[in-house]
């Protein structure tokens, strides 16, 4: 089959890159981005290497713990990198300049981890074990756990900043990192393709089910951890 055409300009490779349309931009803004695009790979590059340092410390933390304690408090880390269109919408949406120092300042949710744990006890102490660590700079910490929002989402969210060691010295990449057990994270993944097909528009009854779904998987997971504890004891109870 016939390849399309190399692209032959900053703005043309960026489309390429990125997969975005940048034709249905402003011009000023396509231009303003394809100026950027160069600064915008090496940004991609530092905030990837940062994403694989905090799933490989993730990764240490649980094979210690496995191997200390014979049981494995991670069920899955996930990572993921917002992409140029949903930085610049970001950007847009708080009013920042198109500007990659700013962007590096201001949105500390460039890059994100999730860390999915059985239970609500494992998702603190893997939280605990993980910002305890020398490598690791805690910015800001929200317990959507202890405090759930309105509509019944639940996560502890920590922003970190990890080194990242590059021949040209080492940088501080701030990465945002959500813990949650099995529970929440099937109530946030609904949650969310909900909003999608609503686009946002949600009907109050579908709000008002979601929150009681929400209130279901608070009562599943106090019920497994129970559950768990009688069956095992709560051996974990004293690690650490
Ligand atoms: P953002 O501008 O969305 O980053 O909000 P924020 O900076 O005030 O942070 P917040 O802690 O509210 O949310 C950060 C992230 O948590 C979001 O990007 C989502 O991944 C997740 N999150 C927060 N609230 C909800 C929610 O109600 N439903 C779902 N599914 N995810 C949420
Ligand atoms: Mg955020």
């Amino acid at each position: 089959s016939p390849r399309p055409p190399a692209p032959s300009t900053d703005l043309e490779r960026l489309g390429a890159e990125t997969g975005m349309d940048l034709s249905t931009m402003p011009a000023g803004l396509a231009q303003r981005l394809a100026a950027i695009g160069s600064d915008f790979r090496q940004l991609t590059l530092e905030y990837e290497f940062a994403l694989r340092e905090v799933e490989t410390k993730m990764h240490i933390l649980q094979d210690e713990f496995l191997h200390l304690h014979d049981y494995n408090p991670i069920e899955h880390v996930s990572t993921r990198l917002k992409t140029l269109d949903s930085l610049v919408a970001k950007s847009n949406r708080r009013e920042l300049p198109m500007d990659l120092g700013v962007w590096r300042r201001e949105i500390l949710d460039i890059a994100g981890t999730r860390v999915t744990c059985s239970f609500r006890r494992d998702v603190y102490r893997v939280f605990e074990l993980f910002t305890e660590r020398q490598d690791v700079e805690v910015i800001s910490v929200k317990d959507y756990i202890a405090q759930p929002k309105a509509n019944g989402y639940s996560s502890l969210h920590a922003t970190v900043r990890v080194p990242v060691y590059l021949s040209t010295g080492v940088v501080l990449i701030p990465v945002e990192i959500q813990f949650r057990t099995i529970a929440m994270d099937f109530w946030a993944s609904l949650d969310h393709k909900i909003k999608y097909k609503y686009d946002g528009e949600v009907p109050a009854d579908v709000v008002d089910e979601l929150r009681e779904a929400a209130q279901a998987a608070d009562d599943l997971d106090r019920r497994m951890e129970s559950l768990h504890d009688r069956v095992h004891g709560n051996v974990r109870g004293n690690v650490r």
